[in-house]
């Protein structure tokens, strides 16, 4: 299997948890190919947790829940086949999933072959219920083999969760993406600390193996299955896409597609961003700035003019292909601030005579050439995004 750009696609996890059925992932599909993601290039359409029953049958196979998938698998899969998806499942390393239901551990080649009989093209590797004296690289390594084995071209995404760093061997293990951290939730905190503590492991994700941040919760407004905390605001969202766009991470949405608002659909939709993130460079981020934040507005509860947030401002500048650029501008503070971006940081130092010529990717405003520095004022939680040519 040849997987050169960060996986695309949707899985069922985030807003339905173990609310899933056949209408669902159809309507879904459907939806996915109507609202036009399938032509930007989200192909996957993949069944998380709780697909299955409670016990194998006779043979020691998997069976899908009746009343959740009547049809079984097969029938399921050629339809998204014929809407022109690709077709992911979820099982687990351990003895049983993350909710309970029969896994994969010593039954790895059977289930395989089941996957590979179902049609399925992209198979999700969780790590739940894990035995303590097996060994997880051992395990990974066993699935893989077992893909290969089927007969299918299967994508195989391992979610051990970060655990041993798996950016440092999944790879060597045949395997396509690797979540490098735990589980996403619906808030801000929580997506800002998944991207923070991946900045240093990107230059080990590319092609044919992806470091996985997890499933994007965009659209989501604090509704559905990973809700915690404060829902974010459309603003977050943004800085939420940015960074998993900026770090060319793979792009599996979470939200419902069926009744998505416009700004997330317009959001996941736009075709600078996804440009960003599938560049076929494969490049990661440079971090050019990574500090403070100050807010110089007048709060009047402290009397003062300056406050100062440690670590809120982070700056990532890509290079793409084409001599194009990337510049990623995070402001992770509550309040508005300037983050700065000093082009000397990227290689291009004063005098060079050298600037860049710079265009927003959310609004396509074209903000000119600029030479020496372009610094932003950038709104609390909020991000923007550039794109940059070299300009003599
Ligand atoms: C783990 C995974 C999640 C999801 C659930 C399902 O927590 O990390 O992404 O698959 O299991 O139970």
């Amino acid at each position: 299997m040849n997987i050169a750009l960060p996986p695309m696609g949707w899985n069922s996890w985030n807003t339905f948890g173990s609310n899933i059925s056949d209408s669902l992932i159809l309507e879904t599909a459907r939806a996915m190919k109507e609202k036009g993601y399938l032509e930007k290039g989200y192909e996957y359409i993949v069944i998380d947790d709780c697909w299955s029953l409670r016990e194998r049958d006779a043979e020691g196979r998997l069976v899908p829940d009746p009343e959740k998938f009547p049809r079984g698998m097969k029938a399921l899969a050629d339809d998204i086949h014929a809407l022109g998806f690709k077709f992911g499942m979820y099982s687990c390393a351990g003895v049983q999933t993350c909710a309970g239901y029969p896994s994969s551990y010593d039954h790895e080649f059977t289930d395989a072959r089941t996957f590979a009989e179902w049609g399925v093209d992209y198979l999700k590797y969780d790590f739940c219920n894990f035995p303590a004296h097996a060994d997880g690289k051992t395990r990974y390594a066993t699935m893989s083999m077992a893909l290969k084995a089927s007969g299918r071209d299967i994508l195989f995404a391992a979610c051990n969760w970060g655990t041993d760093a798996p950016w440092k061997w999944m790879k060597s293990l045949g395997v396509h993406m690797y979540r490098s951290t735990g589980d996403i939730q619906d808030n801000f905190q929580s997506f800002s600390n998944i991207a923070k503590s991946q900045l240093d492991n990107f230059c080990m994700s590319g092609p044919h193996c992806f470091n996985d941040m997890d499933m994007l919760t965009i659209g989501m407004y604090g509704k559905g299955n990973v809700a915690l905390g404060k829902a974010c605001t459309e603003a977050e969202y943004q800085t939420q896409f940015g960074l998993w766009c900026m770090m060319g991470a793979p792009l599996i949405l979470g939200g419902d597609i069926r009744s998505m608002d416009a700004a997330s659909e317009r959001l996941m939709l736009n075709e600078r961003l996804l440009r960003i993130d599938q560049d076929p460079e494969c490049r990661p981020p440079h971090v050019v700035y990574r500090g403070r934040v100050i807010n110089n507005e007048y709060d009047p509860e402290t009397g003062s003019w300056w406050h100062e947030y440690p670590d809120c401002g982070l700056t990532l500048f890509r290079h793409l292909s084409g001599n194009e650029f990337a510049v990623g501008y995070f402001n992770f503070a509550p309040k508005r601030g300037s983050v700065p971006f000093i082009f000397a940081d990227a290689g291009l130092p004063y005098g060079s005579g050298v600037g860049l010529h710079l265009t927003d990717t959310i609004t396509g405003e074209d903000l000119d050439v600029h030479r020496d520095y372009y610094n932003l004022d950038v709104e609390g939680h909020a991000c923007r995004i550039l794109l940059a040519t070299l300009v003599s």
